[in-house]
């Protein structure tokens, strides 16, 4: 499947929008965060799950839209939450404007993205409206937990799959369905295309996870070691406490009980104890076993054999990211 003409076809739609309004102090930051770019690989989802249903993606433009918005708004109260100075390798906005800033530009990205709605008649906007309120609340849940587990220190790998569920793959799985419903397929489609993305989701954060510790700084356009500083239990972290020895474990747990200013020492030190217990492969293995789960889902599809070839390269294309 190539990409590039929905990635393109997107880019033009929201080029051609206007993003700026009174007061320019609400809608700039706005359109900086929405036009730093990043991968689009939500609303490429939502035309792909259009495309493959309908062979027509162009009335999933605003849908697409609407959810590439409401991420980047996640992005924002994210990045607060998180503490964190860059984003695709810029200032994050609350950096380069102040908190307040953030927290009402955010809140608008996210009745803007209920806006894009607008566009659909009654019986798709509400199935689209639906989808979309359940899965912001669970996103929401998700990133409750997500900063409950950073001072818990019981926190189980089954819990962190369930948060990383919720606050990332439902939307990457409500993104294909939200395509189908603009497409009018069959229920049992929309909920197959659904648990694909669920699935595809969760390898997709154990990668952002891997990548935090793990990325390249000179390109990953995040900062390195922001999750070690901000203790976040990750798998990285759990998996680590569960197959290293006493000693390791006591300096991982020391560490993960503190908020540092200074980071020199924590980082490089957590990272070191991560690599001498195979944690980068355990977790290549982890992502492998749900990307593999998604595949699964598409055996049961009705769609062309060339789609769901498409949806595997994808699939595979995104777990082999550096960004
Ligand atoms: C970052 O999402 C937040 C996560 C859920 C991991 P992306 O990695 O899709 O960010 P951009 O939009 O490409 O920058
Ligand atoms: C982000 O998880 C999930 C949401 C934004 C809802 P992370 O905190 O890991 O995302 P990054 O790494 O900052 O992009
Ligand atoms: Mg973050
Ligand atoms: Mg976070
Ligand atoms: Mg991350």
């Amino acid at each position: 499947m190539d990409i590039t003409h929905y990635h393109k076809d997107f880019i033009d739609y929201l080029e051609s929008k206007k993003w700026v309004f009174e007061p320019k102090n609400l809608y700039e930051p706005i359109e900086y965060i929405i036009k730093l770019g990043g991968k689009r690989i939500r609303p490429i989802l939502t035309l792909i799950g259009a495309d493959i249903f309908s062979n027509e993606y162009h009335k999933a433009m605003p849908a697409a839209l609407a959810i590439e918005v409401f991420h980047n708004f996640t992005l924002i109260h994210d990045d607060i939450m998180d503490d964190a100075p860059l984003r695709r390798g810029k200032q994050t906005v609350h950096e380069k404007w102040d908190i307040n800033t953030g927290i009402l530009s955010g809140d608008a990205m996210l009745i803007l993205a209920y806006q894009y709605f607008e566009n659909y008649e009654p019986n798709v906007f509400q199935k689209l409206a639906k989808l979309f309120s359940k899965t912001a609340l669970e996103v929401c849940d998700g990133q409750q937990l997500d900063v409950d587990f950073e001072t818990r220190n019981d926190v189980t790998i089954d819990e962190y799959i369930n948060m990383i569920r919720l606050k990332t793959s439902v939307l990457v799985g409500a993104a294909l369905k939200m395509g189908a419903i603009v497409a009018e397929t069959s229920d049992e489609n929309a909920n197959l295309i659904y648990d694909f993305g669920l699935n595809l989701g969760l390898a997709f954060q154990l990668q952002d996870d891997f990548l935090d510790t793990f990325g390249n700084p000179e390109t990953f356009g995040k900062q390195v070691g922001g999750d070690i500083i901000e203790n976040k239990k990750t798998f990285l972290y759990l998996k680590a406490l569960e197959v290293a020895n006493e000693d390791d474990r006591q300096k991982l747990r020391y560490y993960y009980n503190q908020k540092l200013e200074d980071n020199s020492v924590k980082i490089p030190e957590v990272t070191r104890i991560l690599e001498q217990n195979d944690i980068p492969l355990l977790v290549k293995n982890k992502i492998q076993f749900y990307t593999e789960k998604a595949f699964d889902t598409l055996a049961s599809m009705e769609i062309s054999n060339k789609n769901k070839e498409g949806l595997k390269k994808f699939g595979l294309w995104l777990m082999n990211r550096s960004v």
